[in-house]
């Protein structure tokens, strides 16, 4: 969570006090003297000293094997949620997805409490890759891999980063890959296709940069690793 925002918690400060105890030199994360007060911060990876005070964070970060069928939000008037999978006592108020997948897409959510992890995340200069396997209905070729490589352009000219396609199989009228982006559009990965004139038949997200879904079973949902969350620590900002 923002430093500036856990000392105004836990020292019950104004934004002004807040502020002189940053500028007083009083704030230390693993020793250091720190000025930025929107530094994000967690405790089970950042020794927190304030006025000689250590601080507790208490963040929740999960991986979830979402279904299709379910979508990413915490409420939908139709359809089965993230949330509804998730036990009651973990069903937090704060909790966000990193990027979202389509109702029909199924594969790996990084849900969690730390706001400004998500948004880290999903910053396109932070060039975070995401895996996906891809089902089309088509054949996957040399062509398709090359307009990967350079950028693919979809319909409405909208250019996107460069990319990654693996074919995995490849027949007239059916094949299968893993691409990876480094971006976070709106149905990208079925939007590149389709600009490779392929349909999307199947979508699964296998990895969001070093997060990957290893063999979660579809619905169900864990706690970050302690390292899982140490190897996320460059994202701290
Ligand atoms: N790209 C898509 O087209 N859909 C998703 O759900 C994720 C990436």
């Amino acid at each position: 969570m923002r430093l500036d925002k856990l000392i105004e918690a836990q020292f019950k400060t104004s934004k002004k006090q807040t502020k002189r105890l940053f500028l007083s030199q009083q704030v230390l994360v693993d020793g250091k003297m720190i000025t930025q007060e929107n530094k994000n911060v967690d405790s089970d990876l950042h020794d927190i000293q304030v006025a000689r005070k250590k601080l507790y964070t208490h963040e929740h970060y999960f991986l979830m094997n979402k279904p299709k069928g379910v979508v990413t939000a915490k409420s939908d008037p139709k359809f089965q949620t993230f949330l509804d999978l998730m036990d009651k006592e973990d069903r937090f108020e704060e909790l966000t997805s990193a990027g979202r997948l389509d109702r029909d897409t199924e594969g790996l959510l990084f849900l969690t409490t730390n706001g400004q992890l998500v948004y880290e995340l999903s910053q396109n200069k932070k060039k975070v890759k995401k895996m996906y396997e891809v089902q089309v209905n088509g054949a996957l070729t040399k062509e398709d891999q090359l307009a990967f490589e350079q950028g693919i352009i979809f319909y409405d000219g909208t250019l996107c980063q460069k990319a990654h396609l693996d074919v995995l199989y490849s027949s007239s009228c059916f094949s299968k890959g893993i691409i990876t982006i480094t971006e976070g559009k709106r149905h990208q990965i079925k939007k590149m296709c389709l600009a490779c004139g392929k349909k999307v038949i199947s979508l699964k997200r296998l990895s969001i940069g070093t997060l990957t879904l290893g063999d979660l079973a579809s619905g169900s949902y864990r706690a970050l690793t302690t390292n899982e969350l140490i190897e996320l620590k460059s994202y701290f900002c």
